[in-house]
């Protein structure tokens, strides 16, 4: 199965390639800068570009069995319209080649059904990540808004702790512990196997141990 991976030379990113190679996927990276990506192997290439330009997008989508996104701003200190325009092109270049599949890493901080969470997430969080949590929702309006297979997984807080495969995705799941978090190798764990499965099609899974 091919697949495009943006975000490739992030910490999750990362995670989805040795993880996605292991287990035989053909390999597309987007990537800015090809000398950030730590993996050599014959099922990897990789396209340069940013996702704020759409040809280069459409390049990286073109023949490709699905995509996933663990794009991310560099700051949490302000907005990044520029990744929010990438997701327009990924999305759109996907409808145009018609690529169906899309799984997109998002964060469990967005007001949909937050209230479930409770009160460090909705009232101290919240605040602190106001603007990734801004962008993260006008990123999952446009995927939610296409014609795609999409799956948004929301991951609490991210560790570069170890693969442990001991979590639980659902849409309305909740956790007692007050801190949320979750290896990034679990998220890529998570976000192979949907693209594998087909499972939570147009649905938004939170993932929580
Ligand atoms: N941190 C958390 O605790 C947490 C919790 C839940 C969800 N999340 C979400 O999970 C996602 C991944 O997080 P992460 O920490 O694994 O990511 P990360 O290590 O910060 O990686 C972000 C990736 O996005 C790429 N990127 C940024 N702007 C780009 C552009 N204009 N064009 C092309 N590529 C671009 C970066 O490329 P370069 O290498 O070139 O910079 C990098 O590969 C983010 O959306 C984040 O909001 C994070």
């Amino acid at each position: 199965m091919k697949i495009v991976i943006f975000g490739a030379s992030g910490l999750t990113g990362h995670q989805l390639l040795e993880q996605g190679l292991r287990q035989g996927f053909e390999i597309t990276a987007f990537v800015r800068d090809p000398s950030k990506l730590r993996i050599k192997h014959k099922n990897l290439n990789y396209v340069v570009g940013d996702v704020g330009n759409k040809d280069q997008v459409m390049d990286a989508v073109k023949g490709q069995d699905a995509a996933l996104s663990a794009l991310g701003a560099s700051t949490p200190l302000k907005r990044n319209f520029i990744l929010i325009e990438g997701i327009r092109n990924i999305v759109s270049s996907m409808e145009q080649q018609n690529v169906k599949r899309f799984v997109y890493e998002s964060f469990l901080g967005v007001r949909e059904n937050r209230a479930e969470l409770g009160f460090f997430v909705n009232n101290i969080v919240s605040v602190f990540l106001k603007n990734v949590i801004a962008d993260h929702e006008e990123k999952e309006r446009i995927i939610r808004n296409s014609a795609l297979d999409w799956t948004i997984v929301r991951a609490p807080k991210l560790t570069n702790g170890p693969y442990t495969g001991k979590y639980r995705i659902g849409e309305h799941i909740v956790s007692s512990s007050l801190i949320l978090k979750v290896s990034r190798a679990d998220v890529a764990d998570l976000m192979l196997r949907l693209v594998r499965s087909g499972e939570y099609v147009r649905q938004a899974p939170r993932l929580l141990h």
